[in-house]
């Protein structure tokens, strides 16, 4: 099974200086949450973005990380240099790709869930999410998170899963 989780601005911004552009405690929970025990695909860049967030790897998670250098040496994750070879390395866990735009990319045709993280303002960025067509999707779950002391934006978790 793969699926993918994202958090993205209203304009659609999911990065900015290789960071995220928000602090929302509750949407990391629910990635948390959702991806402990699994396996989580993540481009190069995000994988590092996290090493430098968190000072390792995602913990209680298989981390698998993309990238085109053939020397490139990740503690703690299983580094694959293709979409074919990053689908051999996960046959048969429930994987969900992390990010970034074009890992979404590649992996969109594949997915059969969506978990969006709508963060309602207008972000500065440098990464977008990529276009996803959402006639293809149908939208299973809704929640709204209003701001609070914690999260700086009010924000919507949507499940999608793709229409038979
Ligand atoms: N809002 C969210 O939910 C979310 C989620 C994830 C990330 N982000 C943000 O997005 C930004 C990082 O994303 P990004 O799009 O810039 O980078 P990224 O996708 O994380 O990493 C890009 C790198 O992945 C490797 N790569 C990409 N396509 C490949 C392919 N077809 N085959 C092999 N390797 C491939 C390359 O690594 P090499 O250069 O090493 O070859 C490339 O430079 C950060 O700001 C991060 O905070 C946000």
């Amino acid at each position: 099974m793969i699926s993918i989780i994202v958090a993205a601005s209203d304009n659609n911004v999911i990065g900015h200086l290789n960071k995220l552009p928000w602090y929302l405690p509750s949407d990391l929970k629910r990635f948390s949450k959702l991806t402990t025990g699994h396996t989580a695909l993540m481009g190069r860049k995000t994988f590092e973005s996290i090493v430098a967030r968190l000072g390792h790897p995602l913990p209680n998670r298989k981390n698998v990380v993309i990238t085109r250098d053939k020397g490139y040496k990740a503690e703690g994750a299983v580094v694959v240099m293709s979409w074919d070879e990053a689908t051999k390395a996960t046959a048969g866990e429930e994987v969900f790709v992390s990010g970034g735009a074009d890992i979404y990319a590649m992996a969109l045709p594949y997915a059969d869930k969506l978990y969006l993280t709508r963060v309602h303002f207008q972000s500065d960025g440098d990464v977008f999410l990529p276009k996803i067509d959402m006639s293809e999707w149908k939208e299973v779950s809704k929640e709204s998170h209003p701001k609070d002391e914690k999260n700086q934006y009010d924000s919507t978790f949507y499940i999608y899963e793709r229409k038979k």
